[in-house]
């Protein structure tokens, strides 16, 4: 791609030789690589919202609201009710996907001189965000079995000084939780700790990316009950995985109205199409059946996680992550995964090579496909130990 690119062009300099990022967008039968949900909307769904966008669209010659207020009122009671937490609107703001929720905050608490701290491995997309907006890029890394090392992060947090501490729960790729009384713990630190680049008396913000958290096991609490205590927190949530709407590309976040009158500075104008506000609302109103089929992937999950725990590698277990995800870190010990992926793919089942060296990710599916996975990664396995 970047070879196309005339070096008569002005790009950035720090963007010279960079790839846009994405995962391969391939017509396979199986596609089990980007965490969506795969269980489509009903018709019912559909129905409504083709009837509330086709509504709208006599008024497209205006402007939507840039408050998106009927939009953000839908956030609240869906989080009251997913989370049992009551939010004022002015505590929540929506955006084309947590994608752009996560650039915002970095638009608007990152740039020159700042840094933002992540626990590696994590989302792929952050060091971009951080890129795009000029923010330095530190990691601690997670221990072995990829939960936070608190110790390390509280320790980076003194040297780095961020302005920006992003964690991720459950994270991707490794599904794994972020344990309340941890991030208790760097809220607290958080309050004593200063920002480089920054005057005297400015804290770090501490965002928890939330994007799965729907696929939580039950009663495990969310970054959400602590919203109360702490304003410098702000957690991310989006439409797109446990809600079955990746494609209408809808992401909010919750924190304390401080922080969200920080990203209406840094916000485009009129940022999230009426057509959008429109989509997301109609599908709100069926929320008991965009959120049908998170239950049954809970129990795939489960299934899939000790399914791949009795599959072997030269005569040893697979290891697999604990995810409280929509998918599954497999393997740890593949030499070579690239051939994995490879074979997999021959076969019509796409995957994802991330995270560290010997693992792989798996999406959970819908059951013929989970099967279809089970049967191709055991097939592939076998051919290859037998070269
Ligand atoms: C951890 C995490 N956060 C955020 C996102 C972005 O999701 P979206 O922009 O669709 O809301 C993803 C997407 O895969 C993700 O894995």
């Amino acid at each position: 791609m970047s070879e196309l690119i005339p070096s008569s062009l002005p790009l950035r300099n720090d963007l010279v030789g960079e790839e846009p990022y994405g995962a391969p967008q391939l017509d396979v039968p199986v596609c089990l690589n980007v965490n969506e949900n795969p269980y489509e909307p009903t018709l019912s769904v559909v129905d409504e919202i083709t009837r509330d966008v086709r509504s709208i669209v006599p008024t497209l010659n205006r402007y939507p609201d840039r408050e998106h207020i009927a939009l953000r009122e839908a956030f609240c009671k869906y989080l009251e009710r997913e989370s049992g937490v009551t939010l004022e609107v002015e505590q929540v703001w929506g955006a084309n996907g947590s994608n752009e929720i996560m650039l915002q905050l970095f638009q608007a608490f990152g740039g020159p001189g700042r840094k933002a701290l992540g626990a590696a491995p994590t989302y792929s997309m952050y060091p971009e965000y951080a890129r795009d907006t000029f923010t330095g890029w530190a990691t601690v890394q997670r221990n072995s079995d990829f939960s936070l090392d608190l110790e390390g992060l509280l320790t980076a947090m003194e040297r780095e000084r961020p302005s920006i501490v992003l964690l991720t729960s459950p994270n991707n790729p490794t599904g794994t939780i972020l344990p309340m009384d941890q991030l208790e713990k760097v809220l607290q630190a958080s309050q004593h700790i200063g920002v480089e680049g920054a005057g005297p008396h400015v804290h770090p913000v501490v965002v928890v990316d939330e994007a799965y958290i729907e696929f939580r096991n039950l009663g495990t609490p969310t970054a959400l009950d602590l919203l109360g205590s702490y304003s410098n927190l702000a957690v991310s949530r989006t439409m797109s995985k446990a809600f079955a709407f990746a494609g209408a590309r809808v992401g909010y976040v919750a924190a304390d109205r401080g922080i969200i009158d920080c990203l209406r500075i840094v916000r485009m104008p009129y940022h999230l199409s009426a057509i959008t506000q429109a989509t997301a609302l109609a599908a709100f109103k069926h929320t008991d059946e965009q959120l049908g089929q998170v239950n049954h992937l809970r129990e795939v999950r489960e299934e899939t996680a000790e399914w791949l725990r009795l599959q072997t590698w030269h005569g040893k277990p697979l290891q697999v992550a604990a995810s409280q995800s929509n998918f599954l870190l497999f393997g740890g010990s593949f030499e070579d995964r690239d051939r994995i992926f490879e074979e997999l793919l021959k076969r019509g089942v796409l995957i994802r090579v991330v995270g560290p060296e010997g693992w792989m990710r798996v999406c959970m599916g819908k059951d013929e496909e989970m099967a279809r996975f089970r049967k191709t990664l055991a097939e592939v396995l076998a051919k290859l130990e037998e070269e």
